[in-house]
């Protein structure tokens, strides 16, 4: 029988990720990104920073007051006006811990607090103490304990489990450690401060170096039993660690970390979507496991062990995490047995001598662009079949931008079944809203709109740019993309593609299975 070790999810998505340069979110918002953490199954939520503003301490009261079933850690430097802003703030929580911190490298002391060692021992003491009064759960943070000199952390720790503290977070706080160096400080600490071994162990890793999820899982092998995260790695500078690779890493070599988290997997692309979106902070192509390329393979080799078999290629499965997007990308290199398995993923069947033209067409699309998207496959086959599966073509787009009159799109779309063009125009803050809004008119049975990505493919004025737009049918997000010189042209193409899928498939045109395909 397996006996994993439990480790809890810290997420400071809340706090320490929206100290992010860039990442930014209302106060009043934090309760979407909350309920969802929630849904993730995640421990502690720490919601942000509470005697920073009224914005602040109104939304760790709200989510606090909201989310009974999760732990809520209110965040607090070592003042007393700090703890008692935490403490009200958190008052209605079911659960609910304090998170108190002060520096501990001599680096800080002496250029930033100007205190002595024997100072913050003194502080820290008498801080939790106070906090103490009134939270039974003292999270303390010894801040930048990795350039801190072990003994000096180890008299710090002592001083404050004395006083009460039940948590005990050693932070690498400027993503500076080794992972052989956070095992042993774990470990030490652990073993040599009184007192030690009566409390539980937290790391909280920055990023800076790229380890921050090898630091933690590290500090697990050293003790921690919690890990602080934040979704998609967001945090001040390079992030923090990442929750979904650090999850998914105690997941997928649980035979080798013996250890487990209560986080529900099938969550976490949406919610790495809720973040980056609700945040306005982009993910990378390449980040692990919610990157769009993370489970996309363009290699003809890989592509054709994949369709043999997932394990050739992927050690882990994207859509147990939620991610049904394809994980094969069309391009130059892809061979005639993956277009025919995309073909039929879109329920197109076509007989040698049509696949054959479809083959030689697309290849000389692909030799012109890198990748090619869903959207055009299925144009491709349309053309070469002379069926035409879109139940709307975009026909012309006239859009007018600028600084001294209205911005207005005009879109004349075709729709197949009545083979009238019609023409409809609107008016939007900026060009692209007028887009979405005459695309709207367009196409009256269209799905909601959700959401709109634009991505530069290179640098340059002649770049590329890529346009990926999904709405919501009938309870189901569908994504069209398209990939144009002229970017508001392929925005406004991905969102007629989405708009087809969706009618597509109320009309079961394509697969249940392959709804919510995302194109390339
Ligand atoms: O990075 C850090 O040290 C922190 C602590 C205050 C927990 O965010
Ligand atoms: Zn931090």
């Amino acid at each position: 029988m397996e006996n994993n070790k439990k480790i809890q999810i810290f997420d400071t998505t809340l706090r320490d990720g929206e100290q992010s340069p860039g990442a930014s979110i209302a106060p009043e918002r934090k309760i979407i990104i909350a309920r969802q953490l929630a849904k993730l199954g995640i421990d502690v939520i720490e919601p942000g920073f509470a005697v920073s503003s009224a914005g602040e301490f109104a939304a760790v009261q709200q989510i606090s007051r909201e989310l009974q079933q999760v732990e809520i850690a209110g965040f607090a430097r070592a003042v007393k006006g700090d703890i008692d802003a935490a403490v009200r703030a958190t008052a209605d929580a079911a659960r609910r811990r304090l998170h108190l911190f002060i520096s501990s490298s001599d680096i800080h002391l002496s250029h930033q607090l100007r205190k002595s060692r024997e100072e913050v021992i003194r502080i820290a003491r008498d801080m939790v103490a106070y906090g103490k009064q009134f939270v039974d759960e003292i999270e303390f943070s010894a801040m930048d304990s990795t350039r801190s000199g072990r003994d000096f952390v180890i008299q710090l720790v002592e001083a404050v489990i004395e006083e009460g503290a039940t948590i005990i977070n050693l932070p690498d706080t400027l993503g500076y450690a080794m992972p052989d160096e956070m095992i042993e400080l774990f470990r030490a600490v652990r073993k040599e401060a009184r007192g030690g071994e009566s409390v539980r162990y937290s790391a909280h890793c920055h990023n800076d170096l790229g380890m921050a999820v090898a630091n933690s899982l590290a500090a697990i092998q050293g003790g921690a039993t919690q890990i602080e995260v934040t979704v998609n790695g967001i945090g001040e500078r390079a992030g923090n660690c990442s929750l979904e690779e650090l999850v998914m890493a105690i997941e997928t070599r649980r035979d080798h970390l013996k250890a487990e988290t209560n986080i529900r997997i099938g969550e976490i692309y949406e919610t790495s979507r809720i973040v980056s979106r609700t945040m306005n902070f982009p993910i990378a192509y390449n980040k692990p496991i919610v990157g769009r390329n993370a489970f996309q393979h363009e290699s003809g080799i890989h592509q054709d062990g994949l369709l043999k078999n997932r394990n050739t290629y992927e050690i882990m499965d994207p859509e147990a995490m939620g991610i049904s997007r394809s994980m094969i990308v069309l391009g130059k290199h892809s061979g005639s047995h993956a277009i025919k398995h995309r073909l039929s993923d879109f329920g197109i069947e076509p007989n040698d001598e049509q696949f054959k033209a479809i083959y030689t067409r697309f290849k000389e699309v692909a030799d012109g662009q890198k990748i090619v998207t869903d959207n055009e496959l299925i144009r491709i086959a349309g053309d070469m079949t002379k069926t035409q599966p879109d139940p709307y073509v975009l026909v012309d787009l006239l859009v007018h931008a600028g600084m001294q009159r209205a911005r207005t799109a005009t879109v004349t779309v075709r729709e197949n079944g009545q083979g009238s063009e019609k023409s409809y125009m609107a008016m939007g803050a900026g060009p692209l809203e007028a887009v979405i809004l005459a695309i709207q008119q367009a196409i009256p049975a269209a799905a909601e709109f959700e959401d709109l990505e634009l991505h530069s493919l290179s640098t340059g004025e002649d770049a590329f740019g890529e346009a990926a737009v999904s709405v919501v049918y009938n309870g189901e997000r569908f994504r069209g993309s398209s990939v144009h010189k002229d970017i508001i042209l392929a925005a406004a193409q991905a969102y007629v593609s989405a708009c087809n899928q969706a009618l597509m498939s109320a009309n079961a045109v394509r697969k249940p299975d392959q709804r919510q395909q995302t194109a390339n």
